[in-house]
């Protein structure tokens, strides 16, 4: 074993670094939009399964890998299996992990700009149009009392597609990652996790409450937690497992890199649970929080990506057109969560890259971090370019961003998911991942033979199904 290896100091530290990188816009951008694209509750039911039956196994192994080995997500493929070819799947996550950082710093890079408009008091008082014209160019249904609404999604497009300025945000959010990256794991990751996690929770909750006490609110409830299966269509359930995967940030070897700097003691199926429910319940507050506040005001919840950024600046003026203090504070407390949760994700998926780069090639974390930073940015900038002036250049038919995204969320992460899988539950000898799971017999092996049967055969089947229903049809 690697003693000098860097670690993290507490179980919090551990538990709060994890769930960092989980919760994320994935919980609150995509999921909602997710849920409002899914016909709400029914979406909801199957992405509970999916979370218990195929991402938290994932999770589990994950953890396996990286506790037992001890080195970055390549490292610990070479460690245990030296010379064959599970290495693969290494390589993947960390490729993964360059796409992912790059594509996600954009979206994060929109965020704190609204994050800084909101502080400033931008967001509020825009020029009025009317709501069928935002709703055409959200493809949302118009309500029927026509309301008016103001133009964000003339703002927000307008932004996006500007050559240079939010390629000025996202270098700017790379940098506040790298930053935390550079300081290592106690002095950075865990540190920033420890302050930032908290803070996240509590404006989680105060949104929640404000959102709940809105007029209208209770049609948002309803659509939260009444199921309707009529929506379910298959490629709902295909996305249900790609947000699960993303969500629980699983498949890419981050949690491996997490999980190589848990000390002996860690309790890895405990850490996992605690993982699982503090995203969840992230997710579904985030829903709490959009879906009555949208709702109240008469929008269709299936507005899509720009949910966050058109319909809800909109909404909060509406909402609070006759008590714009409460209106300022709503969306600035709403972009700095959004920051936030972005960038304890961002910085784990900084880690893949940089402890891998950092181990492999022998250099010091700082060095490292510089590469993957800028290697990112460039890619990121070109994610960017991809919605202005590069709109038209394709790859395979997708701009850099919609192909990034694609190439993470679809292809690498349950490919990788999969992989991890069958190499702990069938490649591994089953002793040792007894003895991991039980950190060597102090805790019950008969409460995790369950969970072997989960990672030996309905994670691997699971996600085998449900990840060639979504590429054979590709290339048909
Ligand atoms: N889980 C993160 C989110 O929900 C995204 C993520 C993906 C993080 C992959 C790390 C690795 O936003």
């Amino acid at each position: 074993m690697n003693s000098g290896r860097a670690s993290f100091g507490s179980h919090l530290g551990v538990i709060l670094a994890s769930a960092g990188s989980a919760v994320g816009l994935g919980n609150i951008w995509r999921f909602p939009t997710e849920v409002g694209r899914g016909g709400g509750a029914a979406f909801i039911l199957i992405y509970f399964g999916f979370i218990l039956l195929l991402a938290m196994p994932v999770m589990l192994c994950e953890f396996v890998i990286g506790r037992s080995a001890r080195s970055n997500a390549v490292g610990a493929f070479q460690k245990l299996s030296p010379g064959k070819p599970w290495i693969a799947a290494g390589i993947m996550g960390v490729l993964g992990g360059f796409l992912v950082l790059s594509f996600y710093s954009v979206v994060a890079g929109w965020t704190l700009h609204y994050t800084v408009q909101s502080a400033l008091g931008q967001l509020q008082g825009q020029q009025t149009t009317d709501l069928h014209a935002l709703s055409a160019c959200l493809g949302a249904k118009a309500s029927e009392n026509g309301l008016q609404s103001t133009d964000f999604a003339q703002a927000f497009n307008a932004f996006v597609s500007n050559p240079w300025q939010p390629i000025i945000y996202l270098a700017v959010f790379l940098l506040l990652t790298h930053f935390v990256v550079a300081r290592g794991i106690q002095h950075g990751i865990e540190r920033y996790s420890k302050l930032m996690m908290p803070m996240l929770l509590v404006i989680i909750l105060l949104l929640v409450c404000f959102s709940m006490t809105m007029p209208g609110a209770i049609e948002g409830i309803r659509f939260l937690l009444q199921p309707s299966l009529s929506e379910v269509t298959p490629e709902v359930i295909l996305g249900a497992m790609g947000q699960a995967f993303f969500s629980l940030s699983v498949g890419l070897g981050c949690l491996v890199t997490y999980s190589s700097y848990f000390s002996e003691e860690t309790r890895l199926v405990k850490s996992a649970m605690n993982v699982c429910i503090i995203d969840t319940l992230v997710a579904v507050l985030s829903g709490f929080i959009i879906f009555p506040t949208v709702f109240s005001v008469g929008i269709a919840p299936d507005a899509g990506p720009g949910l966050v950024f058109i319909t809800l600046p909109n909404v909060f003026n509406l909402t609070f057109s006759e008590m714009p203090l409460v209106g300022y504070v709503f969306a600035l407390l709403f972009y700095v969560l959004l920051l936030l949760a972005a960038l304890t994700s961002s910085i784990s998926m900084h880690e893949i890259c940089t402890a891998f780069i950092s181990e492999h090639f022998q250099t010091g974390r700082r060095r490292a971090a510089a590469v993957v930073t800028f290697v990112c940015l460039l890619l990121g900038a070109c994610c960017s370019l991809s919605f202005g002036p590069w709109k038209e250049i394709t790859v395979f038919g997708r701009g850099f961003f919609d192909l990034f995204d694609f190439t993470v969320t679809k292809f690498l992460m349950p490919l990788g998911g999969l992989l991890m899988t069958l190499f702990v539950g069938w490649y591994l000898d089953r002793r040792f991942v007894e003895q991991q799971l039980t950190n060597n017999g102090a805790l019950s092996v008969r409460s995790m033979r369950p969970l072997l049967v989960l990672i030996r055969w309905v994670a691997p089947i699971g996600i085998l199904v449900i990840f060639l229903n979504e590429i054979i049809p590709l290339f048909l």
